[in-house]
């Protein structure tokens, strides 16, 4: 009998349970009214005289045990409960994780610096709201100048000296003013025009505008470091540049890229001729070294300006310039897998 009594002590010690119901169905099998335990009390009358000890001190052992077991069971339950509480399920699986995404805007800029820094150019920033000086008077377009025209500007309330910037090249001459030769440095930043919004035009734009000055520049050094700069964003190695006019360079030009003629989109873009302007650029005007105290007799420089919108609409294929300022993240999500 007592031997039996042991195994039970044995089976109980080894028991384990991970739900309460499991526990309460050990706790009526050896503690509950028709229990094991019980069983063996009612026995204790059957039991001769001089095993009554050994008996007796058996079966308290084994009901020892067995509330020791429940007791310690239903904390180690209680326990597990407690911390789901505070940190949920533990082994459930993580939740992905929501990376964002660069601007278009900013990935195309940054393109641009990477590949200017690579040959010396530094960055440099001005302030949005411009004085006439910077934005116009300093860049050889005097008051009454008929080419002030050509940038529809926004003035700030009633004092026609104050305005929203039109272009970076009022960076380059902050950037002349503060800086001795030889300076090569690039303006990143937002513009403004009074023009009507359309998918190919809109009031605030970007500008990416560089400026190159030392002894002995020439036109052939602005058309190689172009050439280069092509290149290096676009793949395309075949640039031309065509007359124009501007200011405060001298002579200008516009810049085409060959773009080819391979796609239907190609056609479309470039007018079918396969040619596609991408920035205005010159010689620094001498009157414009003179204004930012600069001698033109011993320094020359070149200057280029283009429109970040355009080359990124350019390089993503994206019809509509509206698309950059709605902030749709269903356009923004696409640019995840570019730096
Ligand atoms: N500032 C000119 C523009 O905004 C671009 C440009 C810059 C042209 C430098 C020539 C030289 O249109």
């Amino acid at each position: 009998m007592i031997d039996k009594i042991k195994e039970h002590i044995a089976e109980v010690e080894a028991f384990n349970a991970e739900t309460a119901d499991q526990i309460e169905a050990f706790r009526i099998k050896y503690l509950g009214k028709k229990g094991i335990l019980n069983g063996f009390f009612a026995e204790f009358k059957s039991v001769p005289n001089e095993q009554k000890k050994d008996f007796g001190q058996a079966v308290n052992a084994l009901k020892q045990a067995a509330e020791a077991k429940v007791t310690s069971l239903k904390e180690v339950l209680e326990s597990k409960q407690e911390e789901k509480g505070v940190y949920g399920d533990l082994s459930r699986p993580a939740e992905p994780i929501e990376i964002g995404a660069r601007h278009p805007i900013s990935i195309v800029k940054n393109q641009i610096i990477e590949i200017f820094s690579n040959v010396g150019f530094n960055v440099s920033e001005g302030p949005e709201i411009e004085d006439d000086w910077h934005n116009f008077t300093a860049l050889n377009l005097p008051e009454y100048h008929p080419a002030r025209d050509m940038q529809d500007t926004f003035f700030i309330q009633t004092d026609p000296d104050i305005l929203l910037r039109t272009h970076t090249s009022s960076v380059q001459v902050r950037y002349m003013e503060e800086n001795k030769p030889p300076i090569r440095t690039i303006s990143p930043g937002r513009v403004f025009r009074n023009e009507a919004i359309s998918a190919r035009s809109h009031c605030i734009f970007h500008q990416v505008e560089g400026l190159y000055i030392d002894k002995d520049v020439s036109f052939a050094d602005l058309k190689q470091t172009l050439l280069y700069f092509t290149k290096q964003l676009f793949g395309k190695s075949k640039i031309r540049l065509r007359p124009s006019y501007f200011p405060f360079t001298e002579p200008s030009a516009e810049v085409d890229i060959y773009w080819g003629l391979e796609t239907e989109t190609d056609y479309r873009i470039t007018k079918g001729t396969g040619w596609l302007e991408i920035m205005g650029c010159g010689m620094v005007d001498p009157n414009v070294l003179r204004n930012c105290n600069i001698d033109p007799t011993e320094y020359s420089g070149f200057a280029f300006g283009m429109g970040i919108e355009r080359i990124a609409m350019l390089l993503y294929q994206i019809g509509d310039i509206r698309m950059f300022y709605e902030n749709d993240v269903r356009f923004l999500e696409q640019f995840k897998s570019s730096i």
